[in-house]
C-alpha cells in the first residue's frame, strides 16, 4: 500500500515530528496526516527539510514583517479551524487543498501557476519561504544586499504572485479573485492586489535593532504584511459606493463595488442590501437584494441599480453588509457593515 511506502521513505525523526505536529490543530478526532496516508501523493524530492525552523529564523531580523504575518490567515492557512473542519469531512482529508493551503515555494513552478503541495510542516501555512525563496536564493521587490544579494523581481508588485492561489478557477473557483479582477474596468484605480491588501509603510527592510546599519540600505517604501481583508483591518469602507435617492414612491439605489474584484470576493459569504424601517417601525429588516460569489456577484467598478417601493415608509436605514454564516469551525455568524445611510421622506 502507498501509505506503508510513504512512511518508510521518511527518516524516523520526521515521523515523530509529524505526530507532534498533529497536536496543535485543535480539532478533536481529526488527524491531518491521515490524508497524507490515504492519498497517492509522494514526498517531492525537491521539498525542503526544516521549513518551520527556517521560517522561525526570519523574525530575528525582519521583526515587524513577521509579527504582521503571524496575525493573518496566511499564517493559519492549514490550522484555520474553518478549514480543518471542512477537510475532516473530505474523503482525501484535504490532500487536494494542500497546493494552496500548504504550498511549496511559488518559484518552483513559476508565479501565476498552481503551487506544489507540501507534505511537511503544514502548520506554517503560506509563509515567508513560500513567497520569497527558491533553494538558497531570496527574491524581493528591491535590489538589496541582504542574504548575499537578493534577486530583485518586479513580480512582487504584480497580481500574478497572488493569483497563483487566488486565481485558479479550474482548480478552486470558490477562492478565485483573479478572474473578476482581470475582467474589471481599471481606469485610475490602483493596479494590484498589493495596493489594497498590503498597506504602504516607510521603514527599513530589517527592523531588528540587533542588525547593524552597515548591512541595510536604509528606509524604503515598503508594504505591510498584514494582508488586510474585511475581517481585519480597515478595508470595509473601501468595499462599495452606495448612492440612494427617493424618487416618488421608490428608493433608487446605485451600488458600485470598489473592491478590485467581484463582491463578495469568495464563496461561503453573502452580500446583502437591507432596509431597516424605523417609521412606521417594522419588526424585521427588508432584504432588497443579495449577491453571492460567482455569476451572482457584484462586478468590480460597475454601477448596479436597484429600485425598491417605499409604500408608507417615512424613515429607514439602508445598509450594505456582508455575512459570513456560522459553519463548522466558526462559532458565530460574522456581519460586516460596508455602508449605512439614513433615508427620510
Ligand atoms: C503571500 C506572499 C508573501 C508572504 C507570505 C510574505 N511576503 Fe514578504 N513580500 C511579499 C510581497 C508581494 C512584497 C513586495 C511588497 C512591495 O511591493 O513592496 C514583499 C516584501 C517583503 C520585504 C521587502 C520590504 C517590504 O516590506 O516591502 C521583506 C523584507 C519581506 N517581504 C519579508 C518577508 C518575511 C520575513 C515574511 C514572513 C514573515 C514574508 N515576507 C512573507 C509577499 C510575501
Ligand atoms: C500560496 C498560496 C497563496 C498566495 C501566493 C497568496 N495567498 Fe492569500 N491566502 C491564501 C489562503 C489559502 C488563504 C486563506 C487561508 C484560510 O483562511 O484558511 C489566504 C488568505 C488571504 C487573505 C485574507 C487574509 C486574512 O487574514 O483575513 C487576503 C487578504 C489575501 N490572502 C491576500 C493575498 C495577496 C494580496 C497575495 C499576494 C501578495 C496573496 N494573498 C498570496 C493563499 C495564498
Ligand atoms: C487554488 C488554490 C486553493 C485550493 C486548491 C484550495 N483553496 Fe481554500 N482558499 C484559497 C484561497 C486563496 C483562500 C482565501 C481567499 C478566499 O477565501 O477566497 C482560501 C480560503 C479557504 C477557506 C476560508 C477560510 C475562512 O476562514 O474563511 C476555506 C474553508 C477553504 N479555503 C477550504 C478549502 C478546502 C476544503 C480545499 C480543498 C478541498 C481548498 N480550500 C482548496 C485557495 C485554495
Ligand atoms: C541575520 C539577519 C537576517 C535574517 C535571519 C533574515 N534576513 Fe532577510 N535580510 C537581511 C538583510 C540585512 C537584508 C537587506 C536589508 C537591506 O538591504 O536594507 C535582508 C533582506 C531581505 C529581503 C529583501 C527583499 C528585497 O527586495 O531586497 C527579503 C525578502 C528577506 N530578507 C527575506 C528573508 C526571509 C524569508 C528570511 C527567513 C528565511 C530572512 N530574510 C532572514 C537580514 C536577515
Ligand atoms: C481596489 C482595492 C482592491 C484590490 C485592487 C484588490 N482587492 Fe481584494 N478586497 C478589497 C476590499 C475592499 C475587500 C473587502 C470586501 C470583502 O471582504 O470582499 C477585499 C476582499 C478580499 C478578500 C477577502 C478577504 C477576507 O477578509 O475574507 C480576498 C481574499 C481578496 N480581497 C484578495 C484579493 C486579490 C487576490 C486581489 C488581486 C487579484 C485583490 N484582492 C485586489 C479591495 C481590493
Amino acid at each position: 500500500m502507498m501509505a506503508g511506502a510513504f512512511r518508510i521513505a521518511l527518516p524516523a525523526g520526521l515521523v515523530l515530528a509529524s505526530l507532534i505536529l498533529c497536536a496543535p490543530f485543535g480539532i478533536p478526532g481529526t488527524n491531518p496526516r491521515a490524508g497524507v496516508e490515504a492519498a497517492s501523493t509522494q514526498l517531492d524530492p525537491e521539498e525542503r527539510e526544516g521549513l518551520a525552523r527556517l521560517v522561525g529564523t526570519c523574525k530575528k531580523c525582519h521583526e515587524d514583517v513577521c509579527k504582521e504575518w503571524e496575525g493573518t490567515l496566511h499564517a493559519q492557512s492549514w490550522t484555520d479551524p474553518v478549514f480543518q473542519a471542512e477537510i475532516a469531512e473530505l474523503p482525501d482529508k484535504g490532500e487536494s487543498c494542500a497546493p494552496c493551503h500548504a504550498p511549496q515555494e511559488l518559484l518552483l513552478g513559476g508565479l501565476g501557476k498552481l503551487p506544489r503541495a507540501r507534505m511537511k510542516d503544514r502548520e506554517v501555512g503560506v509563509n515567508c519561504v513560500t513567497c520569497h525563496m527558491l533553494g538558497n536564493r531570496y527574491s524581493g521587490p528591491f535590489d538589496s544586499t541582504g542574504h548575499g544579494g537578493v534577486d530583485a523581481d518586479e513580480a512582487f508588485r504584480k497580481p500574478d504572485l497572488c493569483t497563483s492561489c487566488h486565481g485558479q478557477p479550474e482548480v478552486r473557483p470558490q477562492h478565485d479573485q483573479g478572474t473578476s479582477f482581470r475582467a474589471a474596468a481599471r481606469g485610475e484605480r490602483p493596479a494590484g492586489c498589493q495596493d489594497c491588501h498590503m498597506p504602504p509603510v516607510t521603514r527599513k527592510l530589517v527592523t531588528s535593532p540587533t542588525i547593524k546599519e552597515k548591512y541595510t540600505i536604509g528606509e524604503q517604501a515598503c508594504r505591510m504584511h498584514t494582508f488586510v481583508g474585511a475581517r481585519r483591518g480597515d478595508l470595509l469602507r473601501l468595499a462599495a459606493l452606495v448612492e440612494a435617492v427617493v424618487q416618488g414612491d421608490h428608493l433608487e439605489v446605485s451600488i458600485t463595488a470598489t473592491t478590485g474584484h467581484a463582491l463578495p470576493a469568495s464563496e461561503g459569504r453573502v452580500v446583502r442590501l437591507l432596509l431597516e424601517v424605523t417609521e412606521p417601525k417594522e419588526a424585521a429588516a427588508r432584504v432588497l437584494k443579495t449577491w453571492s460569489h460567482g455569476a451572482g456577484s457584484l462586478p468590480a467598478n460597475d454601477v448596479v441599480k436597484i429600485s425598491a417601493p417605499l409604500g408608507a415608509v417615512k424613515r429607514a436605514q439602508l445598509r450594505l453588509e456582508q455575512v459570513l454564516p456560522k459553519v463548522p469551525g466558526r462559532t458565530e455568524e460574522i456581519v460586516q457593515v460596508f455602508t449605512r445611510q439614513e433615508i427620510e421622506r
